[in-house]
């Protein structure tokens, strides 16, 4: 059986970290306030003029030199991302030309929160189908740039960066012995579209807009829809929660994690949690959190990885991976 294993990793954060103490130098907002209803005491920002492709490029090179391989061993690049360099083409292509890489192919993914899973979930049909041996899967944003600085109710959850994972087809057993994506399920509901959006578009409005949420909506969904999609991974693969080693889950909010935790019933010592320090990176938050805790040496090879998003559509899923 062929499987999609995940063999080198890489992370770009932004230098300029904005704490909670700045926003509310600007904003009627406290620290206390962030920290007691998100978790969150900083985020990172992009410099002026520093790209969405800037942060995606840095993370996917990062991801080729840990695998020990170049960009010619690279087939395609998969770019989940909410802050496009521009409306078109897809942000990949100039990823792809930054890292010099001159075959395959490249594309966005615009499942917002959800894009890593949904792009791990199309990098493991390609490389099962035989479309591509090796792929790129990035989750790069700018949500600096599309954030209402005077709204108080979003601009102090959100953070720029970037996360990216190099995986390679390989033969496998077909069982959960395997290294490489074991299950992965996505879903979308659009009677969610308006809690959670950007209001601008080029087909909607002349300008890009900021993002505007229902913040309750969204909590609630986002917790029922990470718990599901992760029993139903769990479900799907036949093993049970406690065989799970890292629970890596979208980094939205540290109420969201905490509840899933209950759900699963899962001692919160197995989850990775980096909202504190990165807030909500939208679809970089899951490849920052797996790669911090695979740099400091928590999560191992051989280690059984549970990911799951909630975001904007609705947009959610779960993917199994064994490292
Ligand atoms: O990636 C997926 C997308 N995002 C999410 O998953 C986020 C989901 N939602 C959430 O995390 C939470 O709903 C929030 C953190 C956004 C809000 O928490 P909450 O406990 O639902 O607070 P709330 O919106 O009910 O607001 C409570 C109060 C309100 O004041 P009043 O009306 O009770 O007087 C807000 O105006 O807190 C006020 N408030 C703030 N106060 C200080 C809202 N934002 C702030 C703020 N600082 N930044």
């Amino acid at each position: 059986m062929r499987r999609a294993r995940i063999i080198g990793w890489g992370r770009y954060l932004p230098e300029a970290v904005v704490s909670n103490d700045d926003l509310s130098a600007r904003i009627d907002t406290s620290d206390a306030w962030i920290r007691q209803r998100t978790g969150i005491r900083q985020r990172h920002v992009a410099a002026e003029g520093q790209l969405t492709s800037d942060l995606a490029t840095a993370a996917a090179a990062q991801a080729i030199e840990s695998a020990g391989l170049t960009v010619d061993d690279v087939d395609a690049i998969v770019l989940a991302t909410s802050t496009p360099d521009n409306t078109y083409p897809a942000t990949a292509a100039r990823v792809q030309a930054k890292l010099g890489m001159t075959r395959g192919f490249a594309f966005d993914i615009a499942a917002v929160c959800s894009g890593f899973i949904f792009g791990l979930t199309m990098a493991d049909s390609l490389i099962r189908t035989g479309q591509a041996g090796r792929v790129l899967v990035i989750g790069a944003e700018t949500n600096s740039r599309i954030l209402d600085w005077t709204d108080r109710g979003t601009c102090v959850l959100f953070g720029d960066g970037a996360g990216a994972v190099l995986l390679q087809g390989e033969t496998g057993t077909g069982t959960t012995a395997d290294h490489g994506l074991l299950t992965c399920h996505i879903y979308t509901d659009g009677r969610g579209y308006d809690a959670l959006k950007v209001d601008g578009g080029p087909s909607s409005s002349p300008l890009v807009g900021h993002v505007r949420m229902d913040g309750k909506e969204v909590f609630k969904h986002a917790v029922q829809n990470m718990a599901d999609s992760a029993l139903t991974a769990i479900a799907a693969s036949g093993l049970t929660p406690e065989e799970i080693d890292w629970i890596v889950p979208h980094q939205a909010n540290q109420r969201i994690i905490d509840a899933i935790g209950k759900r699963l019933e899962l001692p919160m010592e197995r989850f990775v949690s980096t909202v504190a320090d990165h807030a909500n990176t939208s679809a970089a938050s899951i490849p920052l959190a797996l790669t911090e805790a695979i740099g400091d040496g928590r999560i191992r090879p051989g280690d059984l990885v549970l990911m799951q998003a909630m975001g904007a559509g609705f947009t959610w899923g779960s993917v199994l991976a064994r490292l």
